[in-house]
């Protein structure tokens, strides 16, 4: 089977690349399965209902967030409620939402879908992502050996860590958040697919999506700016994993960039 992930939609940009490419790729991968990052779906900062519903409208099968997960506070409930959006698995107990699920796709196979932050140069202090991930898996594995872990987090060294830490146990690790698609994808010796960063899904003539003058200006006057989500040279980013569903392991990756017309 073959499962589409998607890296962090930033804005109305993103949102429109996904919308006109995703039906392409669907038919050009066979795709069985699409998970997409929508932490910067709205307006390049969080996600609402709304946004989220548009989303799954487009052919989001589940959706996954990161540190931007609580910055538009109606979110929440809807954390609560729905079954397809996860947030990152390491945060306190008793944090709104859940940090992974097992969905049912169309052909009937479960997948299991995880969402962790990593802890260097992230803003918050959450719990080991390494740690978690095992009490999960102890878990999930009860239901599926389909799993995917999206690890939003900053740093290469991390994720590449977690790779290797993860390898032969999960069918996918794909990085999110830096916004900048890493050229390392790749099936891992015991049979993990791998890469650091999916990359955006929005507007390419930006700083990691948001306008190029506002964030210069910052970095030239150390001064806060009100940045705006860019619209120039919109594409799609990600990868496809193809699975082989007796041992849920990946048989091949094949990184994903489009542009959107
Ligand atoms: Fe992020
Ligand atoms: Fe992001």
């Amino acid at each position: 089977m073959k499962i589409l992930c998607v890296g962090d939609i930033v804005g109305e940009a993103g949102r429109h690349a996904l919308e006109e490419l995703l039906p392409g790729l669907k038919e050009e991968f066979r795709l069985d399965f699409v998970i997409v990052n929508g932490e910067n779906a709205a307006g390049g900062a969080g996600l609402t209902p709304r946004i989220a519903d548009q989303l799954y409208r487009a052919g989001a099968d589940v959706l996954t967030l990161g540190d931007h997960v609580w910055d538009r506070p109606e979110l929440v409930e809807y954390l609560n409620e729905r079954d397809r959006i996860v947030r990152p698995a390491n945060f306190p107990a008793g944090t709104p939402g859940k940090g992974w699920c097992v969905v049912t796709s169309k052909s009937g196979k479960k997948i299991g879908v995880i969402n962790l932050l990593g802890r260097v140069f992230m803003r918050y202090n959450v719990d080991c992502p390494f740690r978690k991930l095992e009490d999960i898996l102890s878990e999930i594995k009860l239901q599926t050996n389909i799993v995917f872990v999206d690890l939003h987090a900053e740093a290469t060294s991390e994720k590449v860590a977690f790779g290797f830490f993860s390898d032969g146990r999960v069918s996918a690790v794909v990085g999110t958040h830096t916004h900048i698609q890493t050229a390392d994808e790749s099936v891992l010796p015991k049979g993990t697919g791998y890469i650091t960063d999916l990359g955006m899904s929005g507007p390419y003539d930006s700083v990691i999506g948001q306008d190029k003058s506002k964030i210069i200006e910052r970095f030239l006057t150390s001064r806060p700016m009100r940045f705006e989500v860019a619209t120039g040279d919109v594409r799609l980013c990600g990868v496809v994993v193809e699975i082989d569903e007796k041992t849920g392991l990946a048989k091949q990756i094949v990184r994903i960039q489009r542009r959107k017309s």
